[in-house]
């Protein structure tokens, strides 16, 4: 059983209102908080407990753990096309990029190539659950899957519906489709793993007709399964439901009908009445609302309503795979609308982190730090090196509780995936395996991504014949054995020490020298990781012009080849 005990500053979010942020300690075990509490009861909580298994984790002054990022609608199969395109309003977008993109998904070597990269993606950037959009193809969706259990993300899985013709030829007939669906809901099932979900996910009405729409409902009904769908995102979207369904009251009403009920943006106060009676929640996706000029999505009042409200990136009509991204825009769009003279509308930042997490979350076993609750987290450095939020000597705040806030509002506000450098679902780290493909797998998150960045520099290296390959022929034990001493050189001073890093017998570089022993000294950490000095056999073999003249007892200079830097 694993367990764990992370000391120092975590933020779990309580209601829409309220943010629970302290200096602490959170237990984990097997995967569930079993105990958290303040700094305070530290001492007497340690010194009741028995220690002897667990493993504890003191984060730095300015670390922070938090619920992982919760992702409630994102289109894996789109991701090709992030960042294209998005000059195009929503139909016309999805028959000259979309359906041509997630008809290629047939091919399921495609499939599996291109969803190893979008889960790893994701994890990257701290979501922990993904709500996945997959393609009509059943072998292909099922590639997502398998990615996801690869990766043991928390996910729901839909394989797509669709059965209205259209230009791209990219639909099934409504009795494949619906024997299709089932055959996915019973596969997913069958993988016994309670981190997967499957969903049943017709497109939108523009593409299910009313049978395949009650067909579907039948099934969720059948297999207990949740639905996701798109709703009244675009007027020419909702002109033309309206023209198909001339009888139905509404959009939400063809639904309805249906009984699927459960995106939207351009909801009447009867529809979005309607969906909170039916207990449906909304996925708010303010990057492809915007990039395929939707709408501006009324936010509060959905929120007012009573309806339950996660995030979701829209990838790819959404432009940005994080969901730091999606509670930014969601502060952008409401603040506009505010400004526009709908008062009250604006979302606060606060507001916009329990929407990623809790909100997103809704019923379900994770969202915040909760005793009882399935630990999914991101282990956040907000001054890391590499990242994008500049320490300064000034601060503003007066107590260690202002400077806690002040730690987790700038990562809303500026963070990225370089400050997320531990990912955790269910209590087991993911970052290491995400980061490597391969078997190597250790807690030390920051280490495995120094040495994954290291093992990039080589690949780059390659070309110049210089040392390469040389970590791909090294035994993993050994890396394994070594990766305590990069943290701890990282740790103490944020100069890399590769010194402890024995190239010895096992590495096998063209290089003569390389061949019998070596050492690599004085790597920068993390993204800029420039390689200051190389050394082979004791002798510096690459040194940046610019490298201190005092880098560890120098030898004799005997190749300079030019590194990227
Ligand atoms: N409505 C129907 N399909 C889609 C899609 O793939 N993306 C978005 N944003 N809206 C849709
Ligand atoms: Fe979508």
């Amino acid at each position: 059983m694993s367990k764990l005990i992370f000391v120092g500053n975590f933020v779990s979010p309580v209601s829409l209102d309220d943010l629970k942020i302290a200096n602490g300690y959170i237990c984990v075990e097997n995967g569930i908080v079993t105990n958290l509490g303040l700094k305070s009861d530290l001492e007497n909580f340690m010194k009741n407990t028995d220690l002897r298994d667990f493993t504890v984790k003191r984060l730095t002054k300015d670390q922070l753990l938090m619920p992982g990022l919760i992702d409630c609608h994102v289109h894996a199969p789109q991701f090709p096309n992030i960042g294209l395109g998005l000059d195009r309003p929503l139909l016309e977008w999805l028959d000259t990029y979309t359906f041509p993109l997630e008809k290629q998904y047939s091919n399921e070597k495609f499939a599996a190539e291109i969803y190893d990269q979008v889960v790893k993606r994701l994890l990257k950037n701290g979501t922990t659950t993904a709500c996945y959009f997959g393609s009509l193809d059943l072998n292909g969706t099922l590639e997502l899957a398998r990615k996801v259990v690869k990766y043991n993300q928390r996910a729901f899985v839909g394989k797509v519906s669709m059965n209205i013709p259209n230009d791209a030829g990219y639909y099934n007939n409504t009795d494949k489709e619906a024997a299709e669906v089932e055959s996915f809901i019973q596969e997913i099932m069958a993988l016994k793993n309670d981190l997967i979900e499957p969903i049943v996910t017709p497109r939108f009405a523009v593409s299910c007709d009313e049978k395949l729409l009650t067909k579907l409902a039948v099934l969720a009904e059948k297999y207990n399964c949740m639905i996701q769908s798109h709703i009244s995102e675009n007027l020419g979207e909702i002109e033309f439901v309206k023209q198909i369904n001339p009888e139905a009251l509404n959009y939400a009403d063809v639904y309805d009908r249906s009984k699927i009920l459960r995106k939207k943006v351009h909801l009447s106060d009867t529809e979005t009445k309607m969906l909170a009676a039916r207990g449906v929640s909304v996925a708010h996706c303010p990057a492809s609302n915007t990039r395929l000029r939707s709408g501006l999505c009324p936010l509060r009042r959905l929120l007012d309503a009573g309806l339950t409200v996660g995030l979701g990136t829209d990838v790819s009509g959404g432009d940005s795979a994080t969901i730091l991204d999606a509670i930014r825009r969601a502060m952008d769009v409401s603040t506009h609308l505010e400004i526009k003279g709908h008062e009250g509308a604006a979302i606060t930042w606060k507001e916009g982190l329990y929407l990623a997490t809790l909100g997103g979350a809704k019923d379900h076993r994770i969202g915040n730090f909760d005793k009882g609750k399935e630990f999914d987290a991101i282990l956040v450095d907000v001054y890391e090196n590499s990242g994008p939020i500049d320490k300064y000597s000034y601060s503003i705040d007066r107590t260690d509780d202002e400077y806690i806030e002040s730690l987790l509002q700038r990562f809303i506000y500026l963070g990225d995936d370089r400050n997320i450098i531990e990912v955790y679902v269910k209590g087991a780290e993911r970052y290491p395996e995400q980061m490597y493909n391969g078997p190597l797998t250790s807690r030390t998150g920051r280490a495995c991504r120094l040495v994954c960045a290291i093992l990039n520099r080589f690949n780059i290296m390659k070309n110049d014949n210089f040392l390469c390959e040389v970590y791909e022929k090294m035994h993993l034990e050994k890396i394994k054995t070594k990766i305590k001493e990069f943290q701890v050189s990282v740790r103490s001073h944020h100069t890399l020490t590769m010194a402890a890093v024995g190239l010895g017998g096992e590495c096998a570089g063209p290089h003569s020298q390389a061949r019998s022993s070596g050492h690599l000294t004085r790597l920068e950490s993390e993204r800029d990781l420039r390689v200051v000095e190389a050394r082979v056999s004791g002798a510096v073999c690459a040194q940046r012009a610019d490298a201190d003249a005092d880098a560890n007892a120098p030898g004799p200079t005997t190749r300079a080849p030019t590194l990227t830097t």
